[in-house]
């Protein structure tokens, strides 16, 4: 299958949100957003910037230690956090597969590469690096399904 992919490169945090805020704002039913990347690489950042998108009003925190977060926006907004999760199992337990399905809203799963298997399909991959300096960032997005307002929005940055 076909993947495509755009890169961003961005020099401070306020421009990783607002190209996260652009993309929510452009996100429909359906959406799941697998998001990759080192400690402090700016998975959480862009999640609030992408529910600001959205329409989410409430604060979004790291859900590092609640697992999964719902939000009500113009979408429902499922925020996972897989960090803590050791085992696949653990999956079930705290009911990912039924919140995950992204069928009435927007999923967006930190931590997504731990259970590469076990990820809603499609989904959109957003890997996130360092850059040379401290608030350099290096976003690459991929996607097999290039026919998203997602993706769109994307393109036309
Ligand atoms: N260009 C940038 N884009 C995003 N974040 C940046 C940028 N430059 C600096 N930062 C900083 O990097 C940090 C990103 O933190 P964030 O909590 O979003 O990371 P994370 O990937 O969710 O980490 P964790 O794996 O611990 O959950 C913030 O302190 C933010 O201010
Ligand atoms: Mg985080």
């Amino acid at each position: 299958m076909q993947t495509f992919s755009c890169t961003v490169v961005t020099h401070a945090p306020g421009e990783t949100a607002a190209l996260a805020e652009r993309l929510g704002a452009a996100a429909e039913t359906g959406t799941v957003l697998c998001l990759v990347g080192d400690l402090g690489a700016g998975k959480t950042l862009f999640t609030q910037g992408f529910a600001r998108g959205l329409g989410v009003t409430e604060e979004v925190t790291s859900p590092t230690f609640a697992l999964m977060n719902q939000y009500c926006g113009r979408l429902p907004v499922t925020h996972f956090d897989l960090y803590r999760l050791e085992r696949e199992e653990e999956l079930d337990e705290i009911g990912f597969y039924e919140f995950a399905e992204p069928s009435g809203g927007v999923v967006l799963i930190e931590w997504a590469d731990k259970f590469p298997d076990a990820l809603p399909k499609p989904h959109i991959r957003l890997e996130i690096e360092r850059g040379d300096t401290e608030d350099e960032r290096r976003l690459m997005f991929f996607t097999t399904e290039e026919d998203s307002a997602l993706w769109r929005a994307l393109m036309e940055k």
